[in-house]
């Protein structure tokens, strides 16, 4: 696809991160867009901010939709359609997510739970609602976003991660199987999974708020960092929890705004495989080179390779 000019996509997770810069990247280049998010006011600024930078005829629609809920997803792309007046889509970005759901065995199930049916259910769900659109289009593009998590299961030794990589796995190899069932039964859409090394977004600070704090977890975390949590009040803690969140944002060798542009460029590339950051591309290499090394003591560790 060499230009989004005149085409329609649609972006779930709009309201904040690589969800929002895609919006205003598209908008500016004369794609409209219909984007979704559970937090209306944040996409609602999305929107405000994309139509500002977009050329005359680019629509911009807000929806709430929770992508881990099928009916709402299927209430999204009824809604696309009458508010676009289209029977297609050309471009569907798969992009919301949250983090959490660390340990398997130690961890809440219901955040576990929320993780997977999130950044699993959001991929399957916004498939399953938007996939005859897709095919509708003479060409298009589905661009779903896994993680480095999705071929490396870990945040380094000692940091359980099992929910988010379970579901940023599934993923890629779902989205990687769907590249030959497109080529063989809708060649007219091509395939890419997204594969960002960390990227400067508020994803810790909205995880949490909608995940909700645990503070037992919490000290836990802190605890297999080195941080010593004993005497400290739950309002410290929590303080420290959003620093950390801010930090994240804040520290990261690739912003939102750069990890959009990356995507963008990989789809007008015609890659299925988009790596985003030097982090990642030194990851996938490492793992590749020898997978035995990847996890245990002395593995892999992501903030090694970050320097963050
Ligand atoms: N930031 C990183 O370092 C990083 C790294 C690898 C992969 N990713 C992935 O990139 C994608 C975008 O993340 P981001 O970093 O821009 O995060 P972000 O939190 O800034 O943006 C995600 C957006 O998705 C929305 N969202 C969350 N749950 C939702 C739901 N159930 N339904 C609809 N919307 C929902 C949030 O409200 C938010 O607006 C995610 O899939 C994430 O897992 C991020």
């Amino acid at each position: 696809m060499d230009s989004f000019e005149g085409k329609l996509a649609v972006v779930t997770g709009g309201g904040t991160g690589m969800g929002r810069e895609l919006v205003i990247q598209l908008a500016a280049e004369g794609c409209s867009i219909a984007t979704c998010d559970v937090n209306a006011d944040n996409v609602g600024e999305t929107a405000a901010r994309a139509e500002k930078e977009a050329p005359p005829g680019v629509r911009v629609t807000t929806h709430l939709a929770d992508v881990s809920d099928e009916a709402q997803m299927r209430r999204f792309r009824d809604e696309v359609a009458e508010r676009h007046e289209t029977d297609h889509i050309d471009l569907l970005f798969n992009n919301a997510g949250i983090g959490g759901g660390n340990s398997f065995l130690t961890g809440s199930r219901d955040a576990w739970d929320k993780t997977f049916a999130v950044d699993w259910g959001g991929v399957y769900n916004g498939m399953r609602a938007f996939t005859d659109m897709v095919v509708a289009s003479d060409d298009a593009y589905v661009v779903n976003t896994s993680s480095v998590n999705g071929f490396w299961a870990s945040l380094g030794p000692g940091i359980p991660h099992t929910a988010y990589s379970a579901a940023k796995f599934a993923v890629r190899g779902f989205t990687e199987a769907l590249i030959e069932d497109f080529r063989v039964n809708a060649p007219n859409v091509k395939v890419a999974v997204v594969m960002p090394g960390h990227v400067g977004t508020d994803i810790v600070l909205n995880s949490r708020e909608i995940l909700g704090i645990d503070l037992e977890e919490a000290r836990a975390q802190m605890a297999r960092r080195g941080v010593a949590t004993d005497g400290l009040s739950d309002d410290v803690v929590q303080n420290m929890m959003k620093m950390f969140g801010e930090m994240f944002r804040d520290n990261a060798p690739v912003t939102a705004e750069q990890a959009a542009t990356i995507i963008l460029d990989g789809v007008r590339a015609g890659k299925w495989r988009i790596l985003v950051g030097e982090d990642a591309v030194t990851l996938d290499e490492a793992v590749r080179a020898d997978p035995e090394a990847a996890y245990g003591e002395g593995g892999l560790n992501l903030s090694t390779i970050t320097g963050q």
